[in-house]
């Protein structure tokens, strides 16, 4: 069904992008490619540059260095030419209120001259995959607001761009709503569009081919979720405790722990040496009389991996 990413064409090619906004350097030098059929996942915290990224991709914001190419078409120099190829679906992402779902995706539809028959296909299609196809006379300012995203999509859709670019689509929305756009996205992955998506949520951070995680302008590391989790230095643990911080502080000074990360049921220990470290850290939670379960090696979680990789940052600076 889907080729792997290697197998396909580069859809956009970023090199060097840099902006700065008076004294802050919002992006900072960033480089990195998207393949026909890839989700591509921009993930940081706020403020770490990530939609500054999008804008520049979309041609909304102009780049104060660096290089965009988006099917071997140099997007900064000729803005024109690429534009019917892609999509861009802001943060806030301006549907009319006061307009039905059908008109408007008929407005979007209209914007890039696509022929009735063609967009009318293509709706029907996006809103049975987004179970929308009852709501189409529904004012879009009475929709929910995971139903008003997944309209969005449709609208940033029906005239099928090659290259998706989406910024924190997810935000707010409901789970089911999420599985559901996210349903969408691997559909159209399997047709060959080449997606960029944001997000704060790190269990769609998962979902995506290959991440791209910042910190303040800069990109930290790019590569495919798994390789992110070969790479991490050491072991993650899992501790379950009803009183995570008191764990936490227990612990966190025991030889071999480099970082600790609180969770909702317990806390996660990056250690040199799962395990090595097991019986000093039971011992620490014992001493200080915290209850806890026992000490497990677990996968790294995206979270674990930006955590480890933001200490390792900070202790170098
Ligand atoms: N138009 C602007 N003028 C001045 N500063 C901006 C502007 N847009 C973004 N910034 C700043 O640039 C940094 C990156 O912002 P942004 O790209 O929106 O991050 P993210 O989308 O990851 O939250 C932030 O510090 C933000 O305050
Ligand atoms: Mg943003």
């Amino acid at each position: 069904m889907t080729a792997a990413p290697g197998q396909q064409a580069l859809a956009l090619d970023v090199r060097g992008l840099s902006k700065r906004f008076g004294a802050l350097t919002a992006v900072d030098n960033v480089s990195f490619s998207v393949r026909s059929g890839e989700i591509f996942g921009l993930v940081g915290p706020d403020g770490a540059g990530k939609t500054t990224t999008m804008r520049m991709l979309a041609s909304v914001m102009r780049a104060d260095a660096g290089a965009i190419r988006i099917d071997e078409v140099d997007v900064v120099a000729d803005p024109e030419r690429t534009k019917r190829h892609v999509s861009y679906m802001p943060q806030r992402f301006g549907l009319y209120d006061d307009l039905t779902v059908d008109e408007n995706i008929r407005f979007f539809a209209d914007l890039f001259d696509v022929p009735r028959k063609l967009w009318q296909e293509r709706a029907v299609q996006l809103l049975t995959a987004s179970r929308m196809l009852p709501f189409r006379q529904r004012l879009a300012g009475q929709l929910s607001g995971g139903m008003k995203q997944k309209l969005g999509l449709t609208c940033a859709l029906v005239h099928a761009p090659r290259v998706l670019l989406l910024d924190e689509p997810t935000t707010g929305v409901d789970p089911v709503s999420r599985r559901e756009f996210w349903q969408i996205l691997y559909s159209l992955r399997a047709t060959g569009v080449a997606m960029v998506i944001s997000t704060a949520y790190l269990d769609e951070a998962e979902r995506c081919d290959r991440l791209a995680l910042f910190d303040e302008g800069s990109m930290m590391y790019c590569d495919t979720p798994q390789q992110l989790k070969r790479e991490l230095p050491g072991a993650i643990v899992r501790v379950a405790s009803v009183r995570p911080r008191e764990a936490a502080a227990a612990i966190e000074r025991v030889a071999g722990v480099r970082g600790v990360l609180l969770v909702g049921d317990g806390v996660h220990v990056h250690v040199d040496d799962a395990q090595a470290s097991g019986a000093p850290l039971a011992q620490a939670l014992q001493a200080a009389g915290v209850p806890a379960g026992p000490v497990e090696r677990i996968e790294p979680t995206i979270e674990d991996l930006f955590v480890a990789l933001l200490e390792r940052k900070h202790k170098a600076a």
